[in-house]
């Protein structure tokens, strides 16, 4: 339900007493921002586009120029984009874990450290082939797709993580042990529906941590929800977060 004074108070006090907070994030953290959802109705990305043909490798291996042209109108849109009050809320906590399944720098602009990335970064390319060759990305004028400079054998794709390739084993291990080992468990602007990483939600729930969804819609999270604040990250996470 809408975030009522009460619950926004009993999410405040839960922080409040927590001894060891987790934030768990998503694109709709983001989304005040001006950064695109994926599974918004209407304009979420997923919502007119096929995931399949852009964000996986069977997809890059059809059409590597339109997986790139992709990624640089993603990549023009975040270098527009600045950290809204939500992302400043959680860098002034630096005691929270921050995970996130972005892949955007407005955690780390704002402020943010040590942040456990399950999905990557999208302001870098790799060489597909794996030979070892990163680079880094101009955000505002990305390159369209090119082979590897480096070994020539494969085009260079971003530095995210596409369906069907396997999750950063150290992040993901650092992101389960940090779910097990919680008492408060945020998760806030994601549809909770990509495995492995929204099984995270569960873990920390079965290790005893109390949930507390902040979301603007109802998501596969809000069944084991302890407390659930349905609105804007950006105004629902700096009446939580805040100290005293
Ligand atoms: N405040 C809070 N929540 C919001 C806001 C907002 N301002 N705007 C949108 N939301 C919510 C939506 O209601 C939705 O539930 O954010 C959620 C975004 O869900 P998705 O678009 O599915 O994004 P996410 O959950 O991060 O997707 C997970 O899927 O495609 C893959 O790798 C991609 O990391 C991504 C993963």
């Amino acid at each position: 339900m809408a975030a009522t004074a009460e619950t926004l108070a009993a999410a405040a006090r839960i922080v409040r007493e927590g001894k060891k907070i987790v934030c768990f994030s998503g694109a709709g953290l983001s989304a005040p921002s001006g950064v695109g959802t994926f599974r918004d109705p209407g304009d979420g990305w997923w919502s007119r586009h096929d995931p399949m043909k852009l964000a996986s490798p069977e997809g890059f291996a059809e059409d590597p120029d339109l997986v790139m042209k992709w990624y640089a109108a993603r990549r023009r849109q975040m270098a527009e984009a600045d950290p809204n009050a939500a992302h400043l809320a959680l860098a002034h906590r630096p005691d929270l874990i921050q995970i996130t399944q972005n892949t955007d720098d407005l955690l780390d602009r704002a402020g943010c450290t040590d942040i456990i990335r399950l999905h990557g970064s999208i302001n870098g390319d790799r060489c597909h082939a794996n030979c070892g060759h990163v680079e880094m990305i101009d955000m505002h004028d990305p390159p369209g797709h090119r082979s590897c400079p480096c070994c020539g054998a494969a085009g260079m794709r971003p530095t995210v993580v596409w369906f069907g390739e396997a999750l950063p084993a150290g992040a993901w291990s650092e992101a389960e042990d940090a779910a097990r080992n919680c008492d408060v468990f945020i998760v806030v602007g994601t549809s909770a529906v990509v495995y492995p990483a929204a099984g995270l939600i569960a873990a920390a729930g079965h290790s005893g941590a109390t949930i507390i969804v902040v979301n603007r819609d109802p998501s596969g999270a809000s069944e084991i929800a302890h407390l659930e604040l349905l609105g804007s990250a950006d105004e629902i996470l700096p009446e939580i977060l805040a100290e005293g």
